[in-house]
């Protein structure tokens, strides 16, 4: 199951500007590097030139060569194309700072600070019939937000009716989500919710066990506890009346 992540500006790594303050123009450039998978697969680089508010001229790795926007800017553009050097080195920039300092960045965020989630197998009643049944993987408290649900049946992974909620911040530093899977029970299949984490060394596999509802394991366990329960008040009655009636034939009559 793949996770839609957020993209974001993930590094500004070099701001200039320089500004004709008195006339209040203002140009400045910027360089980004965006990504959103933890493999940066998707990593993009942008080198983007502007006058005010306007963008003159950009270079977007995914294109591989400057585009000009404004009058002046394609003529930059022409004329940055034409520099094979400058260009292969624009080029480069994925390579040589993106994946590097996206890298540094991850683990600076990692050292240390990494909390393993809570993952938590239920089941969820479905309004009008029992099936298809739906199964609910949730997993709570962690940090940082990049994780990995998955669903297996018979050990192989499921990619089909499974919806998941995004990765959601709590507001307190954690985050939590949760997956569902959608599916007719069919008996002897084992279904497991894998949940994989930087905080983690080994991926949580929880498998579900369809013999027993929630309520059915809870009524279980009550019933467990009072059986328990029964049985030491026997045996404390017993004890008792063993001490009372050997009491009484130590009495003499
Ligand atoms: C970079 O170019 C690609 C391909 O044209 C485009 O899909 C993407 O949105 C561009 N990225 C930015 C940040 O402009
Ligand atoms: C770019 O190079 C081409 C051919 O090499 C040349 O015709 C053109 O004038 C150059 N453009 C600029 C803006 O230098």
């Amino acid at each position: 199951m793949s996770l839609p992540k957020v993209l974001g500006c993930h590094l500004i790594l070099m701001l200039s500007s320089f500004t004709g303050a008195a006339n209040g123009y203002y140009e400045y450039m910027w360089s980004r590097c965006i990504y959103s998978n933890r493999d940066f697969s998707d990593m993009v680089y942008i080198d983007n030139y502007s006058f005010n508010k306007d963008v003159d001229v950009q270079f977007n790795s995914t294109v591989g060569y400057y585009v000009g926007y404004t009058e002046p800017g394609v003529h930059y553009a022409q004329l940055w194309n034409n520099d094979t050097i400058g260009l292969q080195q624009e080029r480069a920039e994925v390579e040589r700072v993106c994946k590097p300092n996206a890298e540094l960045y991850y683990t600076a965020h990692l050292i240390g600070k990494a909390v393993p989630p809570k993952v938590k197998l239920s089941s969820v009643t479905q309004a009008g019939g029992r099936h298809p049944a739906m199964l609910m993987c949730s997993a709570y408290r962690f940090y940082p937000r990049w994780i990995t649900v998955s669903w297996m049946r018979d050990g192989k992974v499921v990619k089909s009716d499974v919806t998941s909620t995004e990765e959601m911040p709590n507001g307190d530093w954690y985050y939590q989500i949760h997956s569902h899977l959608e599916y007719t029970p069919k008996s002897g299949e084992k279904i497991s919710c894998a949940v994989d984490h930087a905080g983690l060394t080994k991926p949580i596999i929880i498998d579900w066990d369809p013999s027993l509802p929630e309520s059915e394991r809870n009524k279980i366990a009550i019933g467990a506890s009072g059986l328990v329960l029964g049985i030491i008040i026997a045996a404390a009655g017993l004890i008792y009346y063993k001490k009372k009636s050997s009491g009484r034939i130590l009495v003499p009559s």
